[in-house]
Parts: C-alpha cells; structure tokens; sequence
C-alpha cells in the first residue's frame, strides 16, 4: 500500500520537459510551488512507482529566483527512482519536497580572497545555482569551478557555465577534469591528483593556501575523501560551524 503523501510536506510538481545530455545524464525541469531555498541546497524528489512511494534527495541546479525548478542526475544502473524519472514526460506529476535542506551553501563559507568549488559528475549542479546568484561575486575576488568527468561529452550545461564566464570575465575561471579521453582544454587527471602535482593551482593562477582559499567540495565521496586530504596537508581545514575552516563538503552517496 502506498504510504499516504503529506501535502504539508510535498507539493505535486509538473514535468516542464527532461532533457537528456548522454546515455546516463539527464536533468529535468519541474514546475512546483516549492518554499524559497538557498542557492546550494537540495530537495527530495518522489515518485510512485508500484505501490511505494519512493523519494531520493537532488540538489537544486537553478538558482532561487527562476521559475522552473531543474536537478540533475545520472542514470544508476537499476535504481528505481533514476530509472522510473526518465520515462517521465511534459506534463506528468513529480512530487517536490517543499522545504530544501543541506549546507552546501554561501551562508555556511568564511569569507576568503578565493573560493573554489571542486565538483565530479552530477555535482556541478548546485555551484551553478550559487554562481546564479549575486552573492559570490560580491563576496569573493575571483571563483574557480572544478568540473571532473569521465568523458568530454559529460560536460554538461556549457551554456549556462558561458553565461556565467560572461557575466564574470575577470572574476571567474571554469576548470574543465576529463580522465578517460584526451583532450585539448581538459586537465587529464583526479582532482585530488592534480592539487599534488600543482597542475590546478598552475591552470588557474592561484595558489591555494589557508590563507587565500575556501573550498567548496561535492560529489563523488571518495573523490571528496581524497581531496579533503591532500588540502589537510596543505594546512587547510574542514569548516565547522563552531570553528571556522576551509572546506566544506557534500557527499552525493
Ligand atoms: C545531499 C544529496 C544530494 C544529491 N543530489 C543529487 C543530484 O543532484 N543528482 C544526482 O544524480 N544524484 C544526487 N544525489 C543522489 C540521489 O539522491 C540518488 O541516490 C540517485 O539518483 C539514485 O537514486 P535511485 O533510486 O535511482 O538509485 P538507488 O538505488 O538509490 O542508488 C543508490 C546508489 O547509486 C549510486 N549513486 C547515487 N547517486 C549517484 C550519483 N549522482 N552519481 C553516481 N552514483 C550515484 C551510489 O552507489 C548509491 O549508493 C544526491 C544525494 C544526496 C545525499
Ligand atoms: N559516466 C559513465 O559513463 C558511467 C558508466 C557506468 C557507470 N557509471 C556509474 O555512475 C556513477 C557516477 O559516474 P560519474 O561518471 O558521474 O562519476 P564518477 O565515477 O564519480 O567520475 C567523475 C570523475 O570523478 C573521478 N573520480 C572517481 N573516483 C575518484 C576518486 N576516488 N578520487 C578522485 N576522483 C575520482 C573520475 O575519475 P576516473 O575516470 O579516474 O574514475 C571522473 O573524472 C558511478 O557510480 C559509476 O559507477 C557511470
């Protein structure tokens, strides 16, 4: 039997349109009467699927002010909620959790000279919706986006990381991670790799020093495991609320 839905909880959205970036990345655009969130911040989607209600969190990819509401995912080989997603069409209910939540956000980050924000796979999505706002153009001098991938294709959403370049020329620099194919624009390597070897630091013209940087890190956990450890040998640490340090995470799985 289905478990009953609370409205005071979730609101029924409408699919606006999914679109598909490969094989395994989509991202889907909903119309929901949701509460207000902070760039950053995730909800939980839900659908029906049998007779169970099945809901999973997704960090919000558009910023607070758009209209449409858009999220970001991969395909899991034989998850249910990635898998039933994908055949939605225009049109169709998607329930919406109303309240977001998660500390991936603005509000939670010392200021710095330099903010970074690492990111593997799906995890650009809730930079983009920070770096949609005003707030870290008017708190930082300059702003590195990390996007690590597997293969070029999986580059999504260039347009709106363009936009951004264009809003911000002098401010903010888009560093592109392929590491399965070669490229002529990408670093072909690990994140955490690439902080060792000095190749990110060097691509962006910053060095990254506790002094200078605060990094913002989200995605893949061991990739966020590996790199919180190679800047903790830098001198750089976590950020907690009672003592304010240098980076801070959030695990997609
Ligand atoms: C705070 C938070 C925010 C999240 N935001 C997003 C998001 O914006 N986009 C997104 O695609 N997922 C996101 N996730 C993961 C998402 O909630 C689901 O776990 C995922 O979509 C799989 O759901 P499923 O029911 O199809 O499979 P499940 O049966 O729930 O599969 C779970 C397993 O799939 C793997 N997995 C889950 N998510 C990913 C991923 N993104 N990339 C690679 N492997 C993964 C892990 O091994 C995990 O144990 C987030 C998770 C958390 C905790
Ligand atoms: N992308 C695909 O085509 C594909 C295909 C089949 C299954 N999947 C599944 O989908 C999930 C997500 O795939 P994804 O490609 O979005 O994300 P991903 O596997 O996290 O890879 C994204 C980037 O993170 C890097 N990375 C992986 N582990 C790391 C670590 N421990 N430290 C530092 N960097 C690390 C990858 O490098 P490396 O290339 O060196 O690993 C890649 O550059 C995975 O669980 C995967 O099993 C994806």
């Amino acid at each position: 039997m289905t478990k009953t839905i609370d409205p005071k909880r979730w609101c029924e959205g409408r699919v606006h349109a999914l679109r598909q970036w490969t094989d395994k990345l989509y991202s889907i655009q909903v119309e929901a009467d949701v509460d207000t969130f902070t760039a950053g911040q995730f909800t939980k989607l839900g659908l029906i699927i049998g007779d169970e209600f099945v809901s999973r969190p997704y960090s919000y990819v558009t910023a607070p002010d758009e209209a449409l509401r858009e999220f970001y995912f991969i395909i899991v080989p034989d998850g249910p909620l990635t898998n039933a997603m994908i055949e939605l069409k225009a049109g169709d209910p998607i329930h919406v959790m109303r309240k977001a939540a998660g500390f991936l956000t603005l509000s939670e980050v010392p200021p710095a000279p330099h903010l970074w924000m690492l990111s593997t796979g799906t995890a650009i999505g809730p930079f983009l919706s920070i770096l949609k706002t005003e707030e870290p153009w008017q708190r930082y001098q300059r702003i590195v986006l990390v996007h690590a991938v597997r293969c070029a294709e999986e580059l999504s959403f260039a347009e709106t990381v363009q936009a951004i370049q264009n809003a911000h020329p002098d401010q903010f620099n888009f560093i592109p991670f392929v590491s399965r194919e070669d490229t002529d624009f990408a670093i072909r390597a690990r994140v955490p790799a690439a902080i060792s070897d000095g190749r990110l630091e060097a691509r962006a013209g910053l060095a990254i020093t506790p002094e200078s940087s605060q990094i913002m890190i989200c995605g893949n956990p061991d990739m966020v495991k590996s790199t919180q450890s190679v800047l903790e040998e830098r001198g750089l640490a976590r950020n907690k609320r009672r003592a304010p340090g240098h980076i801070t995470v959030e695990n997609y799985w």
